[in-house]
């Protein structure tokens, strides 16, 4: 691993609410950086339930005002093999939470689909993202949003599982034993491949697994969140006080 890597910056706040806050103005001002450049902003989505108040806060009067989402493309880091209107899916959280309360054209929003095959849903969707990253070699997403789970595990990438050792498709459908089931998932290549990576993690039951993941040995196939080093781009890790506890330094960034 080339150690010139990007040097993590943790922000640190009080509460999770801080947390949303700082995070969701991060994305509007990498929106607007973004559409400035390049004409449109694509972000992936983090699943989980985590991100669900950064994006009501990004729905609320007071920061949708400040975005022009006409430029904004939706996709997600990854998918339950559910319905788009089951509890568990991702796409309904984010739906209900952001999607369906502003401005968004809908062939802006790309929904990674659980229901049916999920090998051919993974297959589906690196198409839809090889034509909107048309002749790119890994696509390039402006940002991509991700959560940590307890076990170390981000977009639905978990310990110990196959997709953890893809490394040439940009999706993949991942077996996860402990559910019972598979998940739909960006690979940490293509993911490692974005300008910007956000991971938003609060809360004391991550405070162990996040020392570990940040100060602890190399060790990606038990703590697959250490695969995510942007080759080029910035990794910036929002936290809160609960989860980043136990972290030495925690003062840097
Ligand atoms: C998912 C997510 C997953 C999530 C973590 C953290 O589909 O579940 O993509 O990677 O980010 O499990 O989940 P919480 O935010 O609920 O703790």
């Amino acid at each position: 691993m080339p150690s010139d890597r990007a040097t993590p910056n943790l922000q640190i706040f009080a509460d999770a609410g801080e947390v949303a806050r700082a995070a969701a103005e991060r994305f509007i001002e990498l929106a607007r950086e973004s559409t400035e450049a390049r004409g449109r902003f694509s972000v992936a989505l983090a699943g989980g339930s985590t991100p669900k108040r950064i994006y009501e806060l990004l729905a609320g009067d007071e920061l949708k005002t400040q975005l022009d989402w006409s430029g904004v493309h939706i996709f997600f880091g990854d998918e339950r093999c559910v319905p788009p209107d089951h509890a568990d899916s991702n796409y309904r959280m984010a739906n209900e939470a952001l999607l369906s309360r502003v401005s968004l054209p809908e062939q802006n929003v790309h929904r990674m689909r659980g229901e049916g095959d999920a090998v051919a849903n993974a297959r589906l969707y690196e198409d839809e993202l090889r034509e909107f990253f048309d002749g790119e070699t890994w696509p390039q997403f402006d940002l991509v949003m991700l959560g940590m789970g307890d076990d170390g595990h981000t977009a639905s990438l978990f310990p110990g599982t196959n997709a953890l050792d893809v490394r040439t498709a940009w999706v993949t459908a991942n077996w996860v034993e402990k559910f019972d089931t598979f998940r739909v998932t960006l690979t940490a290549t293509a993911i490692n491949h974005a300008r910007h990576v956000m991971f938003i993690v609060t809360g004391a039951s991550k405070t162990e697994r996040l020392q570990e993941v940040l100060h602890g040995e190399r060790d990606e196939h038990r703590l697959p969140s250490q695969l995510i080093q942007p080759d080029e781009g910035a990794l910036t890790w929002f936290l809160d006080e609960a989860a980043a506890a136990k972290l030495k330094g925690k003062d840097e960034g």
